[in-house]
């Protein structure tokens, strides 16, 4: 099956009250990791990369890769461009053979935004590559550039209809109180669901995007505590509330900090407890192997895509 954009899985998505995982891949062992999962949990898949993982990676390497991936596994997986910031990244993106882009001109002005948005959506739609867009600003940190939460705004629902109508985008990433990095609530964690709600009254069966949705897992701050690393105060959002959203309207539910820390956690244990190995294959398989248990954790418990191919 060759790489799909993610039209029909999120509309099914949509349909099935679940969410597919999109998750941010920068090297071989991740890929390998969460397709590997997917396959055994048969579910529909989203590898997104983002400007930082192209440059570190190079994207010919990436996309060869994903490639790989598509061959051995059979199932339908997409291969997203993560907060393309341009309307050239998002061109180019396309040109490399990417099967969805999103446009993050969220830091403009709303017609600005919708300027942008309209102007990708021309150039994606005839080349089947579907569009995400976002509409409202999410706190932290994303390819370099930090957003304070002073800065970030909820998404205001009373946009919503007329953003999508005059962009013709596919799916709407909001923010309603998720943040990237690993850093995400001082207090209590709280999500503004009215927002979310309001937002799928006003656009009937259309999917919508959570970014900033690592739940940040006791066990994995545990591991890096416990072998060296310091990540205190590290606060994600908890499982229950984004399983609540993806039988809402949410379709695509982004993921990458858990996947770094499942990935780092299983690592620095490794080392620790074998500090005369220095073979990168002997801690790079259990870090593989560790992404692997956290896809399927995340596929069977909170996205509930397992078994939707
Ligand atoms: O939303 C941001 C993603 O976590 C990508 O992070 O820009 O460091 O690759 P990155
Ligand atoms: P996290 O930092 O919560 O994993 O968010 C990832 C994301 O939104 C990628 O676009
Ligand atoms: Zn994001």
């Amino acid at each position: 099956m060759p790489l799909v954009n993610t039209k029909e899985m999120l509309m099914k998505a949509y349909a099935g009250g679940y969410a597919v995982g999109a998750f941010n891949v920068n090297n071989m062992e991740m890929i390998q990791g969460i397709v590997s999962a997917a396959i055994e949990e048969r579910a529909p898949l989203i590898l997104q990369v983002s400007n930082g993982a192209r440059k570190y990676a190079n994207p010919i390497y990436l996309k060869a890769l994903v490639e790989s991936a598509v061959k051995e596994s059979n199932l339908p997986i997409a291969l997203h461009l993560d907060h393309g910031d341009t309307y050239e990244l998002c061109v180019s993106a396309i040109d490399d053979g990417f099967t969805s882009v999103m446009i993050d001109a969220s830091h403009h002005s709303f017609e600005e935004n919708i300027r942008i948005t309209r102007k990708v959506v021309e150039y994606a739609h005839p080349r089947n590559v579907t569009v995400e867009a976002e509409l409202g600003r999410l706190a932290g940190i994303e390819d370099g550039i930090y957003v304070s939460e002073n800065d970030s705004a909820f998404t205001d629902p009373s946009q919503v209809e007329e953003f999508v109508e005059r962009t013709g985008v596919d799916s709407l990433a909001i923010a309603i109180g998720t943040s990237h990095g690993v850093y995400k609530f001082k207090g209590e964690p709280k999500l503004r669901f009215d927002i979310l709600e309001e937002v799928a009254r006003r656009l009937p069966n259309f999917p919508i995007v959570l970014h900033g949705a690592s739940s940040v897992l006791s066990e994995y701050v545990d591991i890096i505590q416990n072998n060296g690393g310091d990540l205190v105060g590290a606060k994600g959002v908890p499982e229950e509330m984004l399983r609540k959203a993806a039988k809402m309207a949410v379709c695509k539910i982004n993921i990458d900090s858990d996947l770094r820390m499942a990935f780092t956690a299983a690592i620095r244990k490794y080392l620790m407890e074998n500090p005369s190995h220095f073979d990168p294959r002997q801690y790079l398989a259990p870090a593989r192997e560790s992404v692997k248990q956290l896809v399927k954790h995340k596929i069977r418990n909170v996205l509930g895509c397992n078994n939707k191919i």
